[in-house]
């Protein structure tokens, strides 16, 4: 199918302010709806970040928290644990869960991961789980040079997204066949992506993909910077 690019994935025909409206208005039950679909696939992601009290860690696009607390449990009790996102309903949502979980180390900002407010070199570790299936394809490299660019050298990045095995899917066939402006909010803007080639194109070393099957197949890729 010719919507189809040749990095085998399809485009997102999202807008930024699209996409905050849509998480904005789902901050209210992604957390308790969506995100435990997606547990699996964020649990294998964190096992690979091994979190180690004393690793400076950043989550990009922390939604409505749901890894926050398995990141602090891992941190040290002084070690602060940076995280960011879009809306500002979700980040609301997140500070909720963090403090209901009892932590008060955590810094969390309203940015966008195309402009990253850390200086170059700050993090051990970098966690993004479900956003860059949301992004447009002509972004997805700006927001890996962010990421390159905040990791310190060696730093572990671990990206969890939607995914797929191979082809194109029913579901890809039903979100091209949705009206754009229609797709961030039916969809979120998500759909499949494969990431690793992009992760390796930005530089990063030691690039590794593990497909994680299921009622939302998804991937983890993990590299070092
Ligand atoms: C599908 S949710 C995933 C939330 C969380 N990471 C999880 O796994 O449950 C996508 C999140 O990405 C955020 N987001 C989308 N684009 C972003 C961007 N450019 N910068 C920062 N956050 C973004 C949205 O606001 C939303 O909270």
């Amino acid at each position: 199918m010719s919507q189809v690019e040749s990095s085998g994935m399809i485009e997102a025909p999202v807008t930024t302010g699209a996409i905050r409206r849509t998480y904005d208005l789902w901050s209210w039950f992604y957390g308790s709806v969506v995100a435990p679909l997606e547990s699996r696939a964020r649990r294998r992601g964190l096992e690979f970040a091994a979190i180690r009290p004393g690793d400076r860690v950043l989550e990009v696009a922390v939604g409505p928290g749901a890894t926050l607390p398995d990141i602090l449990r891992r941190v040290g009790a002084t070690d602060v644990v940076y995280g960011v996102d879009l809306s500002s309903r979700m980040l609301a949502r997140a500070r909720q869960r963090v403090a209901r979980a009892g932590f008060a180390n955590v810094d969390l900002r309203l940015a966008d991961a195309r402009s990253l407010p850390f200086s170059d070199a700050t993090f051990d570790v970098l966690f993004n789980s479900y956003m860059f299936d949301l992004l447009p394809l002509g972004d997805m490299p700006v927001v890996l040079g962010e990421f390159r660019r905040v990791l310190k050298d060696g730093g572990r990045l671990v990206l969890v997204n939607m995914s797929k095995d191979h082809g194109i899917t029913l579901y890809e066939r039903l979100y091209l066949a949705t009206p754009a402006v229609l797709v961030p909010y039916l969809f979120g803007g998500c759909r499949p992506v494969l990431m690793a080639d992009q992760v390796q194109a930005a530089g990063f070393r030691d690039v590794h993909r593990e497909f994680v099957a299921g009622a939302l197949s998804s991937e983890v890729v993990v590299a070092r910077r």
